[in-house]
């Protein structure tokens, strides 16, 4: 069995530059690792994530949103990690069901509790071993991604909605303190990987 680490954090915290920071590394110094994302990661999931982050998409209704990320975390789960998992790799995965619980059960105020039972159906006992939070609050995050030019439909969500999400996330942590690993992703991007490359480690050499 392999070692399932999830990174966390609000839109723009730096999460896929840090995830895709620490899985060439972990290549660099020669372990065995993939490196996916949610949604996404397979061509089904890409294809789900296609129509959850359309901005054209603004009539999707919140249950709707959830249970399709939750198809998309599904058939990313039994097509990819399972697989890497069996073969004791690593799994760098940016983002995995901490997301739904903050961004679907809290900030869309679905419940936390509802967003965990159709996720359990989708994933069943397979939640990460350890998830590394990307920590920074809302605006600091918003301020980075403000210049991207193709915004998904979650990055158009006002101010509030992020600030929902950062408060959802911190009960999250709280739900799952064992499991979680807090970063300061206020620091620089080559501090923020090697932080988290070391916290990596730890966990791969037990
Ligand atoms: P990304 O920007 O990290 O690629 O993620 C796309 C958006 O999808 C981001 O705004 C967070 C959101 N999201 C959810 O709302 N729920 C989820 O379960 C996942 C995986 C992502």
């Amino acid at each position: 069995m392999g070692f399932f680490i999830t990174f966390e954090g609000p839109d723009g915290s730096g999460k896929s530059t840090a995830s895709t920071g620490v899985y060439e590394k972990l290549l660099e110094n020669g372990y065995d690792a993939i490196y996916t994302r949610e949604p996404g990661g397979i061509d089904i999931s890409e294809q789900i994530r296609k129509v959850i982050l359309d901005p054209k998409n603004i009539s999707m209704d919140a249950k709707t949103e959830a249970l399709l990320y939750a198809a998309s975390r599904r058939q990313h789960l039994v097509e990819k990690i399972i697989p890497a998992l069996n073969e004791g790799k690593i799994v760098i995965c940016d983002r995995f069901i901490d997301s739904s619980l903050a961004y679907q059960g809290y900030a869309r105020g679905l419940g936390i509790e509802e967003v965990y039972k159709i996720n359990k159906f989708a994933i069943g006992d397979y939640l990460p071993m350890k998830t590394l939070f990307l920590n920074v609050d809302a605006k600091t995050g918003l301020d980075r991604i403000s210049n991207r030019k193709n915004k998904d439909r979650l990055d158009q969500e006002e101010l509030s909605f992020h600030n929902d999400v950062f408060d959802g996330y911190q009960k999250v942590i709280e739900m799952y303190k064992d499991r979680m690993i807090i970063i300061d992703a206020t620091k620089s991007e080559e501090e923020v990987i090697d932080m988290c490359y070391q916290e990596v480690i730890k966990i791969v050499n037990g």
